[in-house]
């Protein structure tokens, strides 16, 4: 079995690649930018040039779609953002009805989910996004789902919640990449209310593990919640982030933000129905695992 990988050189990517080369598979990676990834098939493509895509996309069994403009960006940008995201999935999703492909497996966004009425968020929540980002996501998940019923190309959605690990940078506006770089240079960080706001931190290890089985296992047409069910305080980010880095951590309360969500964590039930199991590393080991990589000097 043969898997295309968009999105190759970012945080995400790079991880399942790691995970899928360790599995033995088969594997073609693109990326509008190309980052060294030790012996693997590497095809520039711009997602907007449909020739590059779907030159990535053809020999292939099944697409795993990482690639994305990000949500920052989307707020200056809206058009773009949808040019990228939601014309540049076409034209994967045109790429792989026209070469056949099985399956693409969809990185989607918690966030499309917007105001939170009932926590723990099901994938049956009411959707409200308040993002051209989250907007682009959300209409993605209904472009898949209206392309299986026209054309029966078949797809599989992954709802990520707040994912964390190695290859994301401080840059990324990540908050535990950020906690990292306030704690060891100032050894403060600076929370939003009183911290007490939950959030389902997965890492990035256990998601590249759902990915390999989601290549392997016949789980088609659905969209699935990939969190741990298992909310952690913002508060409680900060305070095992410097347990684990050996600092005790100066906490500075700011007034909430405008637009702050309250509790967002994920409902688990239908990922471990159709998978068997949920993300399992705890925030500690995944705390050490994820500094020890920012320590090492990326
Ligand atoms: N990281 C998270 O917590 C999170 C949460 C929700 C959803 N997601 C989604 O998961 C996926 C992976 O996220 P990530 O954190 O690895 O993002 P990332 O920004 O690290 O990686 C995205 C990759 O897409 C590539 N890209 C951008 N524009 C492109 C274009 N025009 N053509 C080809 N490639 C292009 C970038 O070069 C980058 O390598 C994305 O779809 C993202 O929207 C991520």
């Amino acid at each position: 079995m043969k898997i295309a990988v968009f999105g190759a050189s970012g945080f995400v990517g790079r991880n399942v690649i790691e995970t899928l080369k360790e599995a033995n598979m088969e594997i073609i990676v693109s990326d509008i930018k190309e980052v060294k990834n030790g012996g693997v098939d590497f095809i520039k493509a711009d997602l907007l040039n449909y020739n590059e895509v779907s030159k990535v996309v053809k020999g292939s069994d099944i697409v795993v779609h990482l690639a994305a403009s990000p949500l920052p960006i989307s707020i200056e940008k809206p058009k773009l953002n949808a040019r990228i995201n939601i014309e540049g999935t076409l034209n994967i999703m045109d790429a792989a009805r026209e070469h056949g492909i099985d399956k693409i497996i969809f990185s989607s966004a918690s966030s499309l989910v917007g105001d939170v009425k009932n926590n723990l968020v099901d994938e049956r929540h009411p959707c409200s996004p308040k993002t051209p980002y989250a907007v682009a996501k959300y209409a993605i998940e209904h472009y898949l789902r209206v392309y299986q019923e026209l054309y029966g190309l078949d797809y599989l959605v992954f709802r990520f919640f707040n994912i964390y690990g190695q290859y994301q940078y401080p840059e990324s506006g990540g908050l535990i990449p950020m906690v990292y770089r306030k704690l060891t240079t100032e050894g403060s960080f600076n929370v939003f209310g009183d911290g007490s706001q939950t959030r389902d931190f997965v890492y990035v290890g256990d998601v590249a593990k759902f990915y390999l089985k989601a290549i392997k296992k016949d789980i088609k047409n659905e969209v699935v919640n990939l969190g741990t069910g298992k909310g952690a305080t913002i508060k409680e980010v900060v305070k095992v982030s410097g347990e684990v880095l050996g600092i005790e951590p100066k906490i500075n309360y700011l007034p909430l933000r405008a637009g702050e969500i309250g509790n967002f964590v994920a409902d688990t039930g239908k990922l471990k129905k159709l998978f068997g199991s949920v993300p399992e590393t705890e925030l500690w080991d995944g705390l050490r695992e994820t500094f020890e990589w920012l320590i090492g000097g990326k």
